[in-house]
């Protein structure tokens, strides 16, 4: 059956995927994206350049936390399900404007709620992050851990969002998934993350910053599980509220990262050892149980499968988009 969604942040990373796949399976696709310069617009216009075209595609130029356009996309309705992507994101940027990062992240989300509240057959479906589990060293990172700790604004913002979702599942009986997301990438990712950033770098031969020794790890996933995990959110047979982390789980060392980078680009790295920088934390690692079991997930991309499908992408990107 074609379902409508929803879907904010469209035009990002992983919101010009999830509407790829929408699109493929035939759903309809209502999509808000205020377009920002965060990173490059030119990068976000291209991510959907192919969904213009598409009959099932509505994009709405416009902000969260503008009721207007909030209303205006709502008016597109009704939704299957909202799948909230809309974010100020990025642990590091948010020490530098924490203001805005809880703007968009915490009143931005709350404007959504405020309107699929009155819409009792959608379900709201989060993209959360694993930074709010803050600082951790060994142990997997289970959906019940405590989250009160946050060492960012961007890390704080996403846990006070989830906690805004449960309060509207409590008070209107919306259906909530808020999926922890760790560590995305693939073709398309952020500018600003680091298997892009390295690879830009080692490609041009220049030289790239390593935070600590290097020896951090992070369960690096990729896009098409992350996309797998979104959609099963969206169809699953869901009335409550849910948190699930979409992970790899299997966390992979910062230096071993770099050389498949190095593999896949035929180059060597120049790396430059700094200190480690706030905010950062010095391990991820999701337990991914709760998503195998409601969701079905069921992450198959490995790292190496994953760096050479985003080397590939980068190299033979034009040279205007290789931000
Ligand atoms: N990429 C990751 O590794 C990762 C990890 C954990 C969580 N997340 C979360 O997943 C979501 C998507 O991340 P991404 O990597 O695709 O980021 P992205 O920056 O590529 O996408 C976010 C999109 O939201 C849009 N946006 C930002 N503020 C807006 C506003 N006020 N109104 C309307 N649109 C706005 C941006 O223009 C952008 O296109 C975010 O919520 C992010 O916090 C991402």
């Amino acid at each position: 059956m074609r379902r409508h969604i929803l879907v904010t942040g469209a035009a990002g990373f992983i919101g010009s995927h999830l509407v790829d796949r929408l699109l493929a399976t035939g759903d309809k696709v209502t999509a808000i994206d205020n377009l920002n310069s965060f990173y490059d617009p030119t990068l976000k216009r291209e991510n959907i350049h192919a969904h213009l075209a598409n009959k099932n595609y509505k994009l709405l130029e416009g902000d969260i936390r503008d009721p207007i356009a909030v209303a205006q996309a709502f008016a597109f309705g009704p939704f299957d399900a909202v799948v909230h992507l809309a974010a100020m994101a990025g642990v590091r940027p948010s020490l530098e404007n924490p203001g805005l990062y809880m703007d968009v992240n915490i009143n931005g989300t709350q404007r959504l709620l405020d309107c699929v509240c009155k819409e009792p057959e959608t379900r709201f479906v989060f993209g959360s992050s694993s930074s709010v589990y803050g600082k951790r060293s060994t142990e997997e990172f289970l959906e019940t851990d405590r989250v009160d700790q946050p060492l960012s604004p961007y890390a704080a913002s996403k846990a006070s969002a989830e906690m805004a979702c449960y309060a509207a599942h409590h008070s209107y009986n919306l259906p909530v998934v808020a999926l922890r997301f760790f560590t995305v990438y693939g073709p398309r990712q952020r500018p600003d993350l680091a298997i892009h950033k390295f690879c830009k770098r080692i490609a041009a031969g220049e030289p790239i910053d390593v935070y600590g020794d290097g020896s951090s790890k992070r369960d690096y996933t990729f896009i098409n599980d992350i996309i797998d995990g979104i959609e099963s959110a969206i169809s699953y047979d869901c009335s409550g509220f849910n948190i699930i982390n979409l992970g790899r789980s299997e966390p992979v060392i910062l230096l071993d990262m770099i050389k498949t980078i190095e593999k896949y680009l035929k180059k060597t790295a120049k790396l430059n050892f700094k200190d480690p920088q706030l905010g950062d934390v010095p391990f991820t690692f999701a337990n991914i149980e709760k998503a195998r079991k409601l969701l079905g997930y069921k992450p198959s991309t490995s790292l190496d499968q994953g760096i050479r499908a985003f080397a590939e992408w980068y190299l033979n990107q034009p040279l205007r988009l290789k931000a």
